[in-house]
């Protein structure tokens, strides 16, 4: 229900213009975004860096609408990847096929997908693919195949455990290999594509973070790399202590290096449970988002939580 509101709302321009004026808004958002500048982001992920947490940066953007807009996020994302490259951070990028055009056309996307790819290879860069609704799935996962297959090594793509599909992409993406990140899922999907229970979608993500790992290990696919920039093949992103404790289980089982897989979760969110894991010896990587269209990601983010709208509450009400 909750979440089922604010996926909702993300969408409705009346809404993002009025709550983006609100001082509180962007205030509250802070907590889940690195700041307006790409300049804020850097600082962000040095801080990261410094306590041995890696950092992978979003220029936020979604659903351009023409294509000198994804041009622009486009170039904004090229510029990221030299300013990765000249602070010498511990960081790779990600992006929304969406944000690069892909309602716009498949080749506008694969146009500028292939310039970030190339500029990000030239450096040493991961570029990791994010997932969004279940309507673009297939047309993503295409996209990365694709560029898989004319032999960029450098583009990783993101499964979601709640799509029932999810299985069947996973053992796909196993076969070339992709590397993958898995979280549960943020968006809102009738239950014909998605897993309707909470339970269900917990059950899937262990069953895939096990599949993934299992699967990985098997091909004795690459480790982390030393410069923080690559992940492994198997990426757990998630929050859900539960599900993290049965990943590394999988890991003790299979007597895995510890960088073998790596954990990741969003900016803001479970800062002790990262920490715990960094102690534990774990590659952790930190989502890091910035820049000016952080609605749609913040009313996600709200939208998980019941406490996240007394934490906004509380901002308006201290103001
Ligand atoms: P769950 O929602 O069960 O939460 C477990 C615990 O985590 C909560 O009890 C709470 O402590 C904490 N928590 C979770 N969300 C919180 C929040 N918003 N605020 C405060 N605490 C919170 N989704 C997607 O559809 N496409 C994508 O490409 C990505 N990419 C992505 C990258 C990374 C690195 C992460 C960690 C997540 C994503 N996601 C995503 C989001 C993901 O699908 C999911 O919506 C969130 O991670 C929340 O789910 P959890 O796995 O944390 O579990």
């Amino acid at each position: 229900m909750l979440r089922s509101f604010f996926v909702s709302l993300s969408r409705v321009s009346w809404a993002q213009r009025t709550i983006t004026s609100w001082g509180v808004a962007r205030r509250a958002s802070a907590r889940f975004v690195a700041g307006e500048t790409v300049a804020d982001a850097i600082q962000a992920v040095r801080a990261l860096n410094s306590q041995g947490v890696r950092a992978s940066l979003d220029h936020l953007g979604e659903n351009t609408l023409n294509p000198a807009d994804a041009q622009a996020a486009t170039a904004e994302i090229l510029a990221v990847l030299d300013e990765i490259e000249n602070a010498g951070v511990q960081s790779n990028v990600s992006l929304k096929l969406s944000q690069i055009g892909l309602n716009l056309g498949e080749e506008t996307c694969h146009a500028n997908l292939l310039q970030i790819l190339e500029k990000a290879r030239s450096l040493g860069i991961f570029i990791r693919v994010d997932m969004e609704e279940s309507t673009m799935t297939a047309k993503t996962i295409g996209m990365v195949f694709r560029m898989a297959q004319n032999g960029f090594s450098n583009v990783g793509i993101v499964i979601q455990a709640y799509l029932r599909r999810s299985e069947r992409d996973i053992q796909e993406l196993l076969s070339l290999p992709v590397r993958v990140r898995l979280c549960k899922g943020a968006y809102q999907e009738p239950p014909e594509v998605a897993f309707p229970s909470k339970s269900e979608v917990d059950a899937n993500y262990d069953k895939l973070a096990r599949l993934l790992i299992v699967g990985a290990s098997a091909q004795h696919t690459p480790p982390a790399s030393d410069d923080g920039r690559t992940p492994p093949f198997p990426a757990i992103a998630t929050h859900d202590p539960r599900r993290i404790q049965f990943a590394l289980q999988t890991i003790e089982e299979l007597k895995l290096p510890k960088n073998a897989v790596e954990f990741q979760m969003l900016y803001g969110i479970r800062r002790d449970l990262q920490q715990k894991l960094v102690g534990l010896g774990f590659p952790v990587r930190v989502y890091v988002p910035y820049g000016t269209h952080w609605f749609p990601y913040f009313m996600r983010r709200l939208g998980e939580r019941p406490a996240n709208i007394w934490f906004f509450a509380s901002n308006y009400f201290r103001n």
